[in-house]
C-alpha cells in the first residue's frame, strides 16, 4: 500500500474510532462530577488509540462483522488510559505532560488523579460488559465468546498482565543489583506487551477464532508490544517532547534502567526492528485481509510519536 493511502486509512481509522470511544464516555454531572470531567479529560486528550486499532484489525481479519467489539474498543482505551494516568502520578514516574497537555493529577490534583485512574478502569468493565446485550442471547457460542474475551481483558490489565509489569517497573529503580535482560524483558511483557496481547486476543475470539489463531496473535502481540516499548525507551531519549506530547528524559530522572540503557541505542533500534518482523511473520498464516494491519506494524519501528 502506498504511504499516503495508509496515511488516509490511519487517519479515517483514527476518527472513526474517536467516535467510538466517546460513545462510551459517561456525562459531567451529579456531585461526583469532578472524577469524570477528570476521566473524560485524560481519554479525550488523544493519543495514537493504538490498542483499540489492533483489536479492531484483528476482528476484522478474523472474520468478525458484529458490533459487540465496539464496547470492548472503548474498554481497552479506558484501562490503557488509567494505566498512564496511575503511571504520571508522582509516586510512580512522577510526569507532568502527557497527550500533548498537562496530566491528569497537574490539573486535578493527585487525589481526582488516582480516583480518575480507578473509574476509568471500572468503567471499562462496566463498557464491555454490554457487549453480552450487542450479542444473540440465544446462542451459546456468542455468549461465550464475550465471555472469553472479558476474562482476557481481566486478566492482562491485572497483576499477571499490566499491573504486574508496573510492579517490577518501580521496584526495579530502587533495587540493589542492576536489572537484568531477563527481568527488563518480563517489565517489557508485562507492562506494555499484555495489552497489546489482549487487543489482538479479544478480536480474534469475538471474532471466533481457532485457539491456534488466538495463540499465534498472543506470541504476535508479544513481540509487537516488546517492540514498542524498547520504541518507547528510545524516544525518551532521542525523542521530541512536542511531538511525543510527554517529556523526554523522564527514565533516566528516575533512574530507570531501559533497553536503552541495558543495551545501547543502536542493539536497541535493530531489537525494534526484529521483534516487528517476527510479530508480522506470524501474522502470515491469516487468511483474512490484513495488509493495513502489516504495515502498522512496520511503520511503528520508526514512529516519532
Ligand atoms: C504509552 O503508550 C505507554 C506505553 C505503553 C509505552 P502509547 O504510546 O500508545 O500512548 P498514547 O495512547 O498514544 O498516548
Ligand atoms: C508505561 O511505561 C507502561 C504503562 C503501563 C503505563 P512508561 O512509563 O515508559 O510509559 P510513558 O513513557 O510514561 O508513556
Ligand atoms: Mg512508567
Ligand atoms: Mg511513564
Ligand atoms: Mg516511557
Amino acid at each position: 500500500m502506498e504511504t499516503q493511502k495508509f496515511n488516509d486509512l490511519l487517519r479515517e481509522k483514527t476518527e472513526e474510532l474517536d467516535r467510538i470511544i466517546k460513545e462510551f464516555l459517561p456525562v459531567e454531572e451529579g456531585l461526583q462530577k469532578t472524577v469524570i470531567q477528570a476521566m473524560n479529560y485524560s481519554v479525550l486528550a488523544g493519543g495514537k488509540r493504538l490498542r483499540p486499532m489492533l483489536m479492531l484489525e484483528s476482528y476484522r481479519m478474523c472474520g468478525g462483522e458484529g458490533c459487540e467489539i465496539e464496547p470492548f474498543l472503548a474498554a481497552i482505551e479506558m484501562i490503557h488510559t488509567y494505566s498512564l494516568v496511575h503511571d504520571d502520578l508522582p509516586a510512580m514516574d512522577n510526569d507532568e505532560y502527557r497527550r500533548g497537555r498537562e496530566t491528569t493529577w497537574k490539573v486535578y490534583g493527585e487525589t481526582m488523579g488516582i480516583l480518575a485512574g480507578d473509574g476509568l478502569l471500572n468503567l471499562a468493565f462496566e463498557t464491555a460488559l454490554q457487549a453480552f446485550g450487542r450479542v444473540n442471547q440465544a446462542d451459546p457460542k456468542a455468549m461465550s465468546r464475550v465471555a472469553g474475551a472479558l476474562e482476557v481483558l481481566a486478566r492482562k490489565a491485572g497483576i499477571y498482565g499490566m499491573i504486574g509489569g508496573q510492579t517490577v517497573d518501580i521496584e526495579a529503580e530502587t533495587q540493589e543489583s542492576p536489572v537484568t535482560g531477563e527481568e527488563l524483558l518480563f517489565i517489557h511483557q508485562y507492562k506494555t506487551a499484555a495489552l497489546i496481547q489482549a487487543s489482538l486476543t479479544i478480536g480474534a475470539i469475538l471474532a471466533g477464532a481457532s485457539p491456534e489463531q488466538v495463540q499465534a496473535l498472543e506470541k504476535c502481540g508479544e513481540d509487537l508490544g516488546v517492540a514498542f516499548q524498547i520504541q518507547d525507551d528510545i524516544l525518551d531519549v532521542v525523542g521530541d517532547s512536542k511531538e511525543l506530547g510527554k517529556p523526554v528524559g523522564s527514565d533516566q530522572e528516575n533512574h530507570k534502567q531501559t533497553y536503552v540503557t541495558l543495551h545501547g541505542l543502536e542493539q536497541s533500534k535493530e531489537d525494534v526492528a526484529l521483534f516487528s518482523k517476527e510479530a508480522v511473520e506470524l501474522l502470515k498464516n491469516f487468511k483474512g485481509e490484513h495488509e493495513f494491519l502489516e504495515q502498522l506494524i512496520i511503520t511503528l519501528i520508526h514512529r516519532r510519536k
